[in-house]
């Protein structure tokens, strides 16, 4: 009898919604043209992507002519920092941020040190919080940029963004979020949030890898990151990727379907019951960030006196796909910099595990994950020398 595969990775990347793969379809058969070409292989293509542009600004909340496809999160990332900070000035971002975020503030900064760009750091507190009084106190008068994530992929805690936009609003400064894991898992209105940009990417939310958006608010000057044709009206040259995009807004189409009919209320009850079942059978297991607000689909949880990577290989065994969060760089595996930043020790931080779920994910799969962790953790706690060791001295 074959194993089962239950797939708990979806901060990772989502499976395609065959709703989604139906969409793309045509679009890498007979509806082939090039979205700029002006006969009707052209237009078709065309009409499909100003379709999915609408899709996307209604999921978001802008117009249509706000959206830019781009790659995917990573470079709708890079082009709002690089975009927005290319005339220098002073940066406030967090250390919580993805590596996206992380290296194109050092990358456009260092690009641009001789015209004097700044970055500062605001700390997050130990459940994975940024004050916004401390981006207030960050304003310089040269600040060009606040970037702070909506929704950490590591451990789902939803930054008071609102109110950063609102800082950011009285400061006349702009204010971009990386959204990458909160859209389509947390209502978004970008007006409300105030941000002047906000980074997406369709692989998180049930469309293909290598297309996502940033949304540009309008008026808001932005530099490309790379030069070409006149695509998505001069930011962000390159042919169209056609069916990515038209997978993209099929899946901003669904998102917003179900988040109105209340899906994410099912997804946290079945979120709760895999935290709290695993709470309730393993002793000295917490959950980071568990006390600050989180999206529906993530629980990051703490396990004593294990390593990570060897329980997310131990599960993976047993046919259950889970993910530490933490890089691995040249066979290291570096502790992760987002619970060192919420002050975790490195050892501590390596001993976490994170669960995220996905809209096909069912009770059933997470009862397999409840029967499964909790006698893993164990037999890993059995064969670790510092559990063993405290086991002795108590
Ligand atoms: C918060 C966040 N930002 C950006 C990215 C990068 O997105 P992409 O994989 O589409 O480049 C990710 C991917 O894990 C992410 O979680």
């Amino acid at each position: 009898m074959s194993l089962p595969r239950i797939y708990l990775d979806n901060n990772a990347t989502t499976p395609v919604l065959p709703e989604v793969l139906g969409a793309m379809r045509p679009y890498f058969g007979e509806r082939f043209g090039n979205a700029s070409s002006i006969h009707s292989y052209g237009q078709e293509t065309r009409a499909a992507v100003e379709n999915a542009r609408e899709s996307v600004a209604a999921l978001l909340g802008c117009r249509a002519s706000e959206i830019v496809f781009t790659s995917g999160g990573t470079e709708a990332d890079n082009l709002a920092i690089a975009g927005l900070v290319s005339a220098g000035g002073h940066v406030i971002t967090s250390p919580i941020e993805h590596h996206a975020v992380l290296h194109a503030v050092l990358h456009a900064c260092k690009h641009l040190e001789e015209i004097g760009c700044e970055v500062t750091y605001v700390p997050v507190d130990g459940r994975g919080l940024v004050d916004p009084g401390d981006v207030r106190r960050a304003l310089r008068p040269n600040t060009k940029l606040i970037s702070i994530m909506m929704a950490n992929n590591e451990t789902g805690v939803l930054q008071p963004v609102e109110e950063i936009g609102k800082i950011a609003a009285e400061a006349e400064t702009c204010f971009h979020t990386d959204a990458v894991q909160a859209v389509g898992k947390v209502a978004i209105d970008v007006k409300r949030i105030g941000c002047h940009a906000l980074s997406l990417s369709g692989h998180k939310m049930h469309a293909p890898q290598g297309v996502g958006a940033l949304y540009v608010r309008k008026g808001t000057h932005l530099h490309p990151l790379f030069y070409g044709g006149r695509h998505e009206r001069s930011r962000r040259a390159g042919t169209e990727n056609v069916p990515g995009i038209v997978g993209l807004g099929r899946a901003a189409e669904l998102a917003l379907e179900s988040f109105n009919r209340g899906d994410h209320k099912t997804m946290i009850a079945l979120r709760d019951r895999l935290e709290q079942g695993i709470l309730a059978q393993v002793e000295n297991a917490a959950v980071n960030g568990g006390g600050a607000p989180r999206v529906a689909n993530t629980t990051n949880i703490n396990f004593d006196h294990i390593d990570g990577e060897s329980l997310v290989i131990a599960l993976d065994l047993k046919g259950l796909a889970v993910s530490t969060g933490a890089a691995c760089s040249s066979g290291a595996i570096e502790p992760s910099h987002v619970l060192i930043a919420m002050g975790m020790t490195p050892n501590r931080a390596r001993a976490s595990i994170r669960f995220s779920l996905g809209k096909q994910n069912t009770r059933e799969e997470v009862d397999f994950a409840l029967a499964l962790v909790p006698e893993t953790v164990a037999r890993l706690r059995e064969l670790s020398p510092t559990h063993n060791k405290t086991a002795v001295s108590i």
